[in-house]
């Protein structure tokens, strides 16, 4: 199970792990669409159905907060990659999704869009209690904590890291075409894995892909810094201090 907030790199992460399982075999990779081999959990396309037709071991992705995960991705030893981001970054990313999607249709500004972030409305419940929740199991055995930005850093180290959790043998050959079949650019440009067909059934719109490139809209950490005041800067400093600090959490806002 590949378990997020939005925004903080599930599309990366699933395409990673769906490739550290299935042998680097980024052909299949190219030809068959994310979502049908690696399901949303809650939302109804391709749905839960095909989820429970999947042969074992099958892959979920699920954006639930922890309290309303289902008890049995504990109890059945499924294995769990959490992948956060930094909150900054985050809502950046969030805004302008909100904005590309039709059923959400945000056509507010940044600063419009800040309170409900910071008041933990915006999307899947508050992005603070999200991680936290997850957070507090991380020793467990079954659940690996990635951050977008160590995949960021060192994407093949990245690999290796989840190959070793997921007791995947990787060569150097394989580690490198997952590397390079996940980098940035390949991902934006390859329609299986950018969601674009979501744009061609009008789930999103098409001036807002056009204009900010999508799922892939810019993949870097730090763009918070075109977007934040000093203010609302503070402001995610504060709550991450409140909440997340004591929990020993911290995250990293530039590379
Ligand atoms: P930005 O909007 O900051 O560009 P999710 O998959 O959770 O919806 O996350 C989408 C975010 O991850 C977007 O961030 C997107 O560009 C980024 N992303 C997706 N694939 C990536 C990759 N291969 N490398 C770096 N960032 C990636």
């Amino acid at each position: 199970c590949v378990i997020t907030y939005p925004k903080a790199g599930t599309t990366w992460t699933q395409e990673i792990v769906w490739l550290v399982c299935n042998e680097a075999d980024t052909e299949m990779a190219k030809t068959t669409n994310l979502e049908d081999r690696f399901p949303c959990l809650e939302l109804p396309v391709p749905g839960i159905k095909t989820i429970a037709k999947s042969p074992s071991p099958r892959f979920i992705k699920t954006h639930l907060p922890h309290g309303v995960c289902p008890p049995d991705i504990w109890r059945k030893g499924a294995k769990v990659v959490y992948t956060t981001r930094n909150p900054k970054d985050v809502s950046v990313s969030v805004y302008h999704f909100l904005r590309l999607l039709t059923a959400t249709n945000f056509k507010g500004t940044f600063s419009q869009f800040f309170p409900l972030f910071a008041d933990k409305w915006a999307i899947y419940g508050g992005f603070w209690y999200h991680v936290l929740g997850f957070w507090k199991r991380r020793d467990e055995p079954n659940i690996l904590f990635m951050t977008y930005e160590e995949m960021l850093q060192d994407t093949p180290k990245a690999i290796r890291k989840i190959a070793s959790y997921l007791e995947k043998d990787l060569t150097d050959e394989q580690v490198r075409k997952i590397a390079f079949h996940c980098s940035f650019d390949q991902m934006k440009n390859n329609p299986s894995a950018n969601m674009s067909w979501m744009q061609e059934t009008g789930v999103w719109k098409n001036n807002e892909f056009t204009n900010n490139g999508g799922l892939m809209r810019k993949g870097k950490v730090g763009d918070w810094r075109n977007h934040y005041t000093q203010v609302q800067s503070e402001e995610v400093d504060r709550l991450n201090r409140e909440i997340l600090e004591p929990h020993d959490l911290s995250f990293v806002y530039d590379l």
